[in-house]
């Protein structure tokens, strides 16, 4: 069943709408829709193209009931395959990353895959009449690359990300300049028991920064605060303040002699779940992705890649500021809203949204629900 859309959601104005309905963070219908609506058509981030840098590396990505592998060819091709075999349909590869033998080999009857996904060979298949090799080979899967991330899509009629994410890869390169040239430092996966839109919208909007927990106040002495800017450009949008210029410390490491990706506290999320960020004073670029689980949980996924350089002292507190006090403190007000959402007390708040669009502003988390309303309630 189609959820029935909440009469005028999404024609209130921004600074008049309540809050989307709380059944959109449990309901398990709304999460079917999303599922359909909005995961299977999505472009996922898969990972750095770093990862792939020679034939026969690979990244598999779960989501859902979905699972995918992306490998660099002995062509020098990125190709995305369905992660399971043409025989019976075995899941091909465990690992989240690593590299292939000459051949993907399916650990069942040792159907053989070359890494252009071409079935090279399966046992006793002679002595099959009208059985062709090149009829089963792997299925393929749509992939484009933005920003040196490559993504993949099941939909073939999705819009391309290119014209999706028109306008995002510049500003990446922009505010991140050694991107192209990065390699994986480090991927940290925490299952979160919440919606996966309840820790987008906390992500994405900076009302709480001076009003939650004390990292947070860390995190908003190290920028101009009051310059910080929320812009929502259709399906990606970003969320950037600059770094504040006489800071000495961050994350409690000395900024002396130190290197860094950007000036500026900068984020960009593209539609609907993955956003890439870098912190003040650090030399890398971070991906944050909300892969759903459930209605109720989430996979959040860390990852951080950095340039082809030693990395500097206060990268790594950063990361580990990241991993142990400010994801903590976020995912700790997931968990507590996530709580509140199903009470029967609570169905519909307010955004805080003012007319400057001001840094503590809630339009970005509008903007994205109304995304997500859209996509749920779309016709066919
Ligand atoms: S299911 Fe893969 S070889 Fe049989
Ligand atoms: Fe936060």
């Amino acid at each position: 069943m189609i959820p029935v859309k909440s009469l005028d959601w999404a024609d209130t104005a921004p600074e008049r709408a309540l809050t989307l309905p709380a059944r959109y963070f449990y309901d398990e219908e709304i999460f079917k829709a999303e599922r359909e609506r909005i995961f299977y058509p999505a472009w996922h981030c898969i990972g750095h193209v770093s990862e792939l840098a020679e034939p026969g590396q690979f990244l598999t990505f779960d989501i859902l009931d979905q699972t995918i592998v992306v490998l660099r060819g002995d062509d020098g091709q990125i190709r995305a395959f369905h992660n399971v075999c043409q025989h019976r349909g075995n899941r091909l590869l465990e690992a989240r990353r690593g590299k292939l033998g000459s051949v993907l080999r399916c650990g069942y009857h040792s159907w053989c895959y070359g890494r252009d996904g071409g079935l090279k060979s399966a046992p006793r298949s002679e002595r099959l009449p009208d059985f062709e090799r090149k009829d089963y080979g792997l299925k393929g899967v749509r992939t484009e690359i933005l920003g040196s991330f490559v993504f993949v899509n099941f939909d073939p009629d999705a819009a391309p990300l290119s014209e999706i994410g028109k306008g995002a890869d510049a500003k990446m390169s922009a505010y991140l300049p050694d991107l192209a040239n990065m390699t994986l430092i480090e991927e940290v996966d925490v299952v979160v028991p919440a919606n996966w839109k309840i820790i987008m919208d906390n992500s994405i909007e900076g009302y709480h920064f001076g009003l939650s927990g004390p990292v947070h106040k860390e995190l908003a002495a190290l920028i101009e605060f009051n310059q910080y800017s929320l812009e929502a450009h259709d399906k990606w949008w970003t969320y950037i303040g600059p770094s504040k210029p006489d800071a000495a410390v961050a994350y409690g490491a000395p900024l002396d002699g130190a290197t860094w990706q950007t000036d500026s506290f900068f984020n960009i999320g593209i539609w609907p779940n993955t956003t890439f960020y870098c912190f003040p004073f650090a030399d890398l670029c971070g991906t944050f992705l909300m892969i759903p689980l459930g209605p109720e949980k989430s996979l959040l996924r860390f990852g951080y890649y950095g340039p082809k350089r030693p990395m500097p002292e206060v990268t790594k507190a950063c990361i580990k500021w990241m991993n142990e006090k400010l994801g903590p403190e976020d995912i700790q007000l997931n968990v507590t809203q996530q709580r509140g959402l199903r009470s029967f007390g609570y169905n519909q708040g307010r955004y805080l949204i003012d007319p400057e669009r001001s840094n503590e502003s809630e339009h970005l988390v509008h903007h994205f629900h109304k995304l997500v309303h859209q996509a749920v309630h779309a016709r066919g």
